[in-house]
């Protein structure tokens, strides 16, 4: 399940080893404030005893965040590229997470399982198909009324945001990037049949512009 596919773009994109990422994000991301706040709107809709599944949870830094602030959860944390999922597990705190390998685009997991999903920095490694079927994936999983929690790349804003999304382009490549540099990821997230879109931030950072999203599985009638 987890043999990258032509066009798989790891966690450093096209350069560096995913050994350093984790440095990468600590100095480029704002990254307390970032998964601060998106894990806090997460754990919010996350029933007692609930299911998280992190998707494309690369080095598992937020996955066992998550697990650590609430051991009520499972949390089950999927990624594509062994050589990340082998640095997440010999992470402190990465027992209490369950690790599997796989896709964003045919998840190894049952229909309904999740109350909350998240896709935290990983749907601008996707193309536009990519990201559809990530999406569709993220809502099959999800239980009805189940909740969707991105933080990724959104379009720059001002000339200063768009010189520094223009050097991310550049390292992790245009076919995934494309679509946030024109801010369209709320219409893919619309399209894959999610409801209550919301962008509830947008921070600036040395690598462009993080924005935060959620969004509804809708309940059946
Ligand atoms: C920038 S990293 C983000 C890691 C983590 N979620 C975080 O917030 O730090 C993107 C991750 O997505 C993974 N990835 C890329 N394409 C994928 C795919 N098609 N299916 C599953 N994981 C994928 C990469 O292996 C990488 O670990």
């Amino acid at each position: 399940v987890n043999a990258r596919p032509a066009g798989y773009v790891p966690a450093t994109g096209r350069v560096g080893s995913v050994a350093a990422y984790d440095r990468i994000i600590a100095a480029t991301t704002r990254e307390r404030r970032f998964r601060g706040d998106l894990a806090a709107r997460l754990l919010a809709a996350a029933p007692s005893g609930g299911t998280v599944v992190d998707v494309g949870a690369g080095t598992g830094t937020f996955a066992i965040a998550l697990a650590r602030m609430r051991p009520d959860l499972r949390v089950l944390a999927v990624d594509g590229d062994p050589d990340a999922l082998a640095i997440a597990r010999a992470k402190s705190g990465a027992a209490a997470v369950d690790w599997r390998p796989g896709l964003a685009g045919g998840l190894p997991l049952e229909d309904g399982v999740a109350d909350v999903v998240s896709m935290s920095l990983l749907l601008h490694h996707l193309d536009g198909p990519g990201k559809h079927a990530a999406l569709a994936e993220a809502g099959r999983v999800l239980r009805p009324g189940g909740t969707l929690h991105i933080a990724d790349w959104g379009r720059a804003g001002d000339p200063a945001m768009r010189v520094a999304f223009l050097v991310l382009q550049l390292v992790d490549g245009f076919a995934g990037t494309r679509d946030h540099a024109r801010g369209r990821i709320p219409q893919f997230v619309r399209t894959a049949g999610f409801t209550d879109v919301v962008r509830h931030e947008r921070l600036r950072t040395v690598f462009g512009r993080l924005e935060l999203l959620s969004a509804r599985w809708p309940a059946v009638a």
